[in-house]
């Protein structure tokens, strides 16, 4: 028989990529999402990548009486909970919607799990947690400091998990903190689709590459990193989609809780992934320097030693494959699942 899992946010971004690889690795799904930042054409395309379609349900995590009819319908082995908003720009002015779509909303699942005896746990958080609390590489044991709300929205899940298996050691829980995924599924059919301008670099590149946007601003070259401009650790989303699969695996022979940052361990300055991403695309992007945007940090690299020694996961794509595998998403779905 094969095992049931839930998997929140199952449609966007990262939970796309993820259904994949659980599906491979033989695991039933059952996807909840809202759709806020995503579409139900993502479920279909899962499908006519691994030829199995996950059951899905339209609804938000903040709805008790769907969440409760949905754990009384299933026996689930345990939860991937990727839904969240994602836009620190936003979070700083709409603070409300990032604590009711992060915190308000697991505090909601965790709850239907606790009531449904489900506790088993993979919690999609962020690298941005330790803001500057230390310098990279960054070890899960740095303390956290986020400066964003965005951040903190995810910090305080994170704390209550901890309280959670401090009260009841039964509980199984990974908290995964990304560091900047990127790429996209390799059979063209899975992308980043954000809503609107992308704030974030590869997709702002891609439709630069596209012609829709028609240059690059690149905030800040005066950092002190080796060209100057922010220095980040960007992972392919396949392998950040197989850590899950991985750190779900650890939790059936491990109880209590385990943080994991899931990254590269290197770095690559904006300017390194402009010529990578041209490389790969044969395309050139057009870029001007721009002043720094605020909040942001000159280096932000993970030490990924845990993730390798405990989980056995180490990220395999590198730069180029990222570039190639974003651009093969932007040029075969211009207008992403629309
Ligand atoms: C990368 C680098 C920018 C856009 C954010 C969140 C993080 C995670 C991923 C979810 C920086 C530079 C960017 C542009 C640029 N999200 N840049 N021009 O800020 O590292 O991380 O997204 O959990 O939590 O903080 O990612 O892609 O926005 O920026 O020069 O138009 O590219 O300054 O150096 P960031 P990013």
């Amino acid at each position: 028989m094969r095992q049931l899992l839930l998997v929140t946010g199952g449609a966007g971004y990262i939970g796309s990529h993820t259904c994949v690889e659980l599906h491979r690795n033989d695991y039933d799904l059952v996807v909840i999402d809202n759709f806020s930042n995503s579409k139900p054409a993502v479920l279909e395309r899962i499908g006519r990548i691994t030829g199995r379609h996950p059951t899905w349900y339209e609804a938000d995590l903040r709805d008790r009486a769907a969440l409760d009819r949905i754990f009384s319908q299933y026996r689930f082995a345990g939860v991937l909970h990727c839904a969240g908003v994602k836009s620190i720009a936003e979070a700083e002015r709409d603070p409300l919607k990032y604590y009711q779509n992060n915190f308000e909303a697991s505090m909601c699942l965790i709850e239907a799990m606790a009531h449904h005896n489900v506790r088993r746990l993979v919690f999609s958080s962020s690298a941005t947690v330790y803001g500057e609390s230390a310098r990279a590489p960054y070890r899960e044991e740095a303390p956290l400091a986020p400066n964003t709300v965005y951040g903190r929205s995810k910090m305080m899940v994170e704390e209550v998990l901890h309280d959670l298996v401090h009260a009841d050691p039964s509980w199984q829980i990974a908290i995964l903190r990304y560091f900047n995924p990127v790429g996209a599924h390799p059979s063209g059919l899975l992308g980043e689709d954000p809503n609107g301008i992308p704030n974030n670099l590869m997709p702002y590149i891609c439709q630069v590459a596209i012609g829709k946007l028609n240059e690059l601003a690149i905030f800040g070259h005066d950092y002190p990193t080796p060209d100057g401009t922010g220095v980040r650790d960007y992972l392919h989303t396949v392998d950040l989609a197989q850590g899950h699969v991985r750190a779900l695996q650890h939790l059936f022979s491990n109880p209590g809780l385990a943080t994991f940052n899931l990254g590269t361990g290197r770095g690559y300055s904006v300017l390194e992934v402009v010529r990578a991403f041209e490389s790969a695309s044969g395309c050139k992007i057009p870029y001007r320097f721009a002043p720094r945007r605020p909040g942001d940090i000159a280096n932000y690299f993970a030490d990924v030693t845990r993730a390798a020694e405990v989980l056995g996961w180490r990220a395999q794509r590198g730069l180029a494959e990222m570039c190639a595998d974003s651009w093969r998403w932007q040029s075969l779905n211009p207008d992403g699942y629309r």
